[in-house]
């Protein structure tokens, strides 16, 4: 291979990588260029495509760019997350948040970068516990994410032993099912009466406008911003705060609290704002 063949593969895969960018958000700079195709190369083996290059060739070259978009995407998202990550903002929940609710309409929660929907169902978790302490109290919760793939297991809401290795005995003995796969390995899947209420949706945060409803008591806006440029990370931040209603609270990643740099915020704790009236 030449040179000028490999110059070739870098600029189409520079190409691609701005457009992932454009569409998506997520910083894609040189210096991860091992990980940008060790991610490309899933979808080489699940095409069953000869290489890297022929790859890129038949996305950028030859018209497969609009039906590969949305795989490149689920394989460009980071999508680490635990159950009860970063658990302080959880007891903030309880110890701060939910005593100033007024009674009488229910509590509303959306998890804005939800991955596979760990972080929605330790919410319902915590919440279901307050309702037990509360007669009265009801509340729904929607997580929202780029990638269709992990959407599509947060929906399932099950999950492998070491993934739930983070939720406390009491918490897996009330809330998660034991069950196996196929070939007898354990899984948990959680109670119905959670998912019941916690919805999921594919979205992009992005977008102009977000079909998620406004005068949300609490988001969760959590180790997303960290890929996003500070242009990005400012619209997004302005943007799900316009969801929040007047006194309601936003969550970000540990690592992301001097982003949240809102005129509407007042920082109340380590990454936990309010949105002020
Ligand atoms: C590292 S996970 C964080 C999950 C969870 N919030 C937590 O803190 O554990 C980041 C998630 O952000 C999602 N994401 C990245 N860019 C996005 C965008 N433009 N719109 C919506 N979600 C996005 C990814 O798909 C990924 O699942």
């Amino acid at each position: 291979m030449t040179t000028g063949t490999l110059e070739a593969d870098r600029v189409l895969q520079k190409k691609l990588c701005e457009i992932v960018t454009s569409k998506t958000g997520i910083q894609l700079p040189e210096n991860k260029r091992t990980m940008i195709e060790g991610r490309l190369r899933k979808r080489v083996r699940a095409l069953g495509v000869r290489d890297l290059r022929t790859y890129l060739s038949m996305v950028m070259n030859d018209g497969m760019l609009e039906t590969e978009l949305p795989h490149i995407i689920n394989v460009m998202t980071t999508n680490k997350t635990d159950f009860f990550r970063e658990d302080a903002h959880f007891d903030y929940l309880v110890r701060n948040v939910l005593p100033e609710h007024a009674a009488g309409r229910p509590f509303k929660v959306w998890s804005a970068a939800s991955s596979s929907g760990e972080e929605a169902y330790t919410t319902a978790m915590v919440l279901n516990e307050h309702a037990k302490r509360k007669p009265g109290f009801t509340y729904s919760i929607i997580g929202t994410d780029l990638s269709t793939e992990v959407v599509r297991k947060a929906r399932k809401g099950i999950y492998t032993p070491e993934e739930i290795v983070d939720v406390p005995d009491d918490m897996q003995a009330l809330y998660l099912e034991q069950g196996h796969d196929s070939v007898g390995r354990p899984l948990s899947r959680v109670v119905k009466q959670l998912r019941d209420r916690v919805g999921f949706a594919q979205m992009n945060l992005m977008d102009k406008v977000y079909p998620v409803e406004k005068n949300l008591d609490v988001v969760f806006l959590r180790n997303v911003l960290i890929y996003f440029d500070e242009v990005t990370q400012r619209q997004v931040v302005s943007s799900v705060t316009d969801h929040l209603k007047p006194g309601g609270y936003l969550f970000v990643g540990h690592s992301e609290t001097s982003v949240a740099s809102d005129p509407r915020l007042v920082q109340k704790s380590a990454a936990v704002f309010r949105k002020e009236a």
